[in-house]
């Protein structure tokens, strides 16, 4: 009988011993399920932050933001050695789970949409009335207001930063980004972008940025 005690003493003290080593276990650096994680790069209303060169996320669709989440952690972006902005997102993007996916794209989903600030020293130098004539070969995709179109997986564009929409058009030019193999809505992108010099990415952007939705 003595015995049967002292085993369930030991028994109470091995799962208090358990449950202190589990609350003093280092807390990790990023808690996934902690999506405001997100805003720290994003702004703090998801509106970006171009000092880091983090684009607008508030006011992007869920099938959208699921997409990109997609393709970083497929690497299909942030992986290529030219794309060090990209790198800088892949490896949050690495650390969600499907379940993680889900919930941070519904998070993101119900904030107020908002239009990237305009940055007034460094705002493209583009001519919006040249680009609204390169913007008719986007619109089928695109839409006339810049948006986007869910049947045909284009995102909407008019809300975003001009630096990153000018970055994006780059890398779809130069096979940075929509080169892999497996990435079928990228690789619909690059064709689109194959054929547009610096002066007419800057001039198209800065007719997006015309635009409001
Ligand atoms: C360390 C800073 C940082 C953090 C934290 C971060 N991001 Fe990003 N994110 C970026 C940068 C920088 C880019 C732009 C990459 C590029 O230009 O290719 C980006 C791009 C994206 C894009 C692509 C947007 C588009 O229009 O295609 C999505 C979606 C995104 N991030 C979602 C998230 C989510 C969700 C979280 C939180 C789980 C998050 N980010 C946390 C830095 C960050
Ligand atoms: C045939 C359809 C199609 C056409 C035409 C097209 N796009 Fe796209 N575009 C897409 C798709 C699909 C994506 C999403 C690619 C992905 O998921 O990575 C995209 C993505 C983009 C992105 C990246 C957005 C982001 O948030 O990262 C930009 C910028 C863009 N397109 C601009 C343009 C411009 C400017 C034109 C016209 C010169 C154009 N597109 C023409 C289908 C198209």
């Amino acid at each position: 009988m003595k015995a049967l005690y002292r085993l369930r003493f030991l028994g109470v003290v091995f799962l208090l011993l358990a449950a202190s080593a589990q609350s003093a276990e280092p807390q990790a650096l990023f808690d996934p399920a902690d999506y405001e994680y997100c805003l720290v790069c994003h702004g703090g209303l998801g509106q970006g932050n171009p000092a880091i060169q983090a684009p607008v996320l508030a006011g992007m669709e869920g099938w959208s933001l699921r997409n990109q989440l997609q393709a970083f952690r497929e690497g299909w972006r942030g992986k290529h050695p030219l794309d060090l902005v990209g790198m800088e997102m892949r490896p949050v993007a690495l650390a969600l789970d499907e379940e993680e996916i889900a919930d941070v794209t519904s998070y993101l989903e119900q904030l107020a949409p908002q239009v990237a600030p305009q940055a007034a020293t460094d705002s493209s130098t583009g001519d919006p009335v040249l680009g609204r004539s390169i913007y008719v070969a986007c619109i089928a995709c695109h839409g006339e207001a810049a948006e986007g179109k869910e049947a045909l997986q284009a995102p909407a564009l008019a809300y975003q930063d001009e630096r990153y929409l000018e970055r994006q058009l780059r890398h779809f030019r130069d096979g940075v980004r929509g080169s892999h193999p497996d990435d079928a809505r990228g690789a619909t992108m690059a064709a689109s972008a194959a054929g547009l010099d610096d002066a007419a990415i800057a001039n198209v952007v800065s007719y997006i940025r015309t635009l409001t939705r």
